[in-house]
């Protein structure tokens, strides 16, 4: 139990990568503060929801956790609303639940040593609201990685893209790079660190501009693939809009850089995605698929899809269907449309009835299904070498990745497993929709 003049704290990460990585810096803001961190609400008296408010669903979460938990605050605990819900409700969230004592988006985390300071002296209602006025990234050589295999680099924050049914714009502010030197040194201090596997990240990764103007994404990729000691290195999340033909050159160029992509399409109708202001037809969507299909190493490829978007009919749907058979993705993320707050989509009628939407998801994940169950098979008699993430030991296996970005589950009969982050080299054995199954080789 903590005692009344220690500094503990809890933190629960919602969301999406960006977010998990935040948290990293923040976990890392706070311990150079002198706090100590606790694994549960009960332990700590400062509670702290890092949260995502893509869909509907994922913002009611923590108001759930907030209500489930908000008797501490009689103990004398404290609460704190950080990420994507907290810039976008701002002040609102008091209201609705007045326990809270801070709301903080993304783009205010570099303030957050003064903005504990003046919560430990009893303050009440701080915020950090800085919306889309931010030109800094939150860069801080305290953090705290979490994972022990895979090396986190935030490269561009926010986005000006607008997609008619995304929040993202108004709660994590404008694009805004990195200089390629800070990224690098960051890289190279990961390595020293011991990691060998880098996933640089952005929530349109490929639309990173160097403010020195030195280098371009792909030539980033190509440095960072350079650094010595570093084995892997993953992008996430490509917006197809910015992604050009030097990025596939890179990965055919430098085996460091991992064979697999995740290009969000989000419909096969381009009537759709002109109503989603993507800003490109499928056939361009599919131009790029081309390139990267003709790439040397073979080239993983996923996506993120969504269902039932105000106005999307039989047919726009259909042509979704027939991108999913054309393109053959090894994953996607589809998701029902959720209208969301401050987006112009809010406007348009949600026409798709909530049983409809549910009806094409599934009928797409079982298409999808299938494509994979083909996909995953192909690899069945292959050698690859895959990095350890975990044990499995109630079924003998040690957990692993491919290049591509494939789980495989490795039959270890042995006493001690090889340590997460290392490699080895594996047959594969059989084949699931979702992963592939091995011996050691
Ligand atoms: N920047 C990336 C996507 C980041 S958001 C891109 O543009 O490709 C992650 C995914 O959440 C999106 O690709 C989209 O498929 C989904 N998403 C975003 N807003 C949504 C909404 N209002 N309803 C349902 N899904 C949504
Ligand atoms: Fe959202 Fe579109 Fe920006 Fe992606 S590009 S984060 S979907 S607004
Ligand atoms: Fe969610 Fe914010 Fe990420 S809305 S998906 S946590 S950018």
């Amino acid at each position: 139990m903590a005692t009344a003049t220690e500094k503990t704290f809890y933190l629960e990460t919602f969301g999406c990568q960006m977010n998990a990585h935040d948290s990293e810096k923040v976990i890392g803001t706070l311990l150079n503060q002198g706090y100590r961190q606790v694994q549960t609400e009960e332990e700590a008296n400062l509670i702290l929801y890092n949260t995502c408010s893509i869909r509907d669903k994922a913002e009611q979460k923590v108001f759930h956790r907030l209500n489930d938990y908000k008797a501490l605050y009689k103990a004398g605990k404290r609460f704190g609303v950080l990420g994507c819900v907290a810039q976008q409700e701002g002040e609102k969230i008091f209201e609705r639940a007045p326990y809270v004592s801070l709301v903080s988006g993304s783009a205010s985390y570099r303030k957050l040593p003064e903005m504990l300071a003046r919560l430990e002296a009893g303050e009440g209602r701080i915020t950090g609201l800085d919306d889309r006025q931010t030109e800094e990234t939150f860069e801080t050589e305290f953090t705290a990685r979490q994972n022990p295999y895979r090396g986190y680099i935030t490269i561009i924050e926010g986005c000006d893209k607008f997609c008619a049914y995304c929040v993202v714009p108004y709660t994590r502010g404008k694009e805004r790079s990195r200089t390629s030197g800070s990224v690098l040194e960051e890289a190279r201090r990961i390595a020293d660190l011991g990691y060998t596997e880098i996933q640089l990240l952005g929530q349109n990764v490929n639309s990173y501009r160097d403010p020195d103007g030195k280098m371009s994404f792909a030539e980033l990729l190509a440095a960072v693939g350079q650094v010595p000691g570093i084995r892997r290195v993953r992008f996430t999340t490509s917006h197809p809009r910015d992604f050009t033909r030097d990025i596939v050159e890179a990965i055919d160029a430098y085996p460091t850089l991992c064979d697999h992509v995740h290009l969000p399409v989000q419909s096969g109708s381009s009537r759709v995605l002109k109503a989603m202001a993507r800003e490109y037809s499928s056939d361009w969507y599919l131009e790029r698929i081309s390139w990267l299909k003709a790439a040397r190493r073979q080239i993983s490829l996923s996506t993120d899809i969504i269902v039932g978007f105000p106005g999307e009919t039989d047919e726009d749907f259909i042509q979704t269907m027939n991108l999913l058979a054309q393109v053959e993705y090894d994953c996607v993320f589809a998701f029902k449309y959720s209208a969301r707050p401050n987006t112009p989509a809010l406007v348009m009628i949600d026409s798709i009835p909530e049983a409809e939407k549910a009806k094409r998801l599934q009928v797409l994940l079982d298409r999808q299904r299938e494509i994979q169950r083909s996909n995953y098979a192909k690899h069945i008699g292959q050698t690859m070498e895959v990095m350890v993430e975990g044990q499995n030991p109630a079924r003998a296996q040690v957990a692993a990745r491919s290049s591509q970005n494939k789980s495989v589950n490795v039959n270890w009969a042995k006493p001690i497993a090889p340590a997460p982050g290392s490699y080895m080299q594996v047959r594969i054995t059989a084949s699931h929709p979702n992963s592939l199954v091995a011996e050691p080789a």
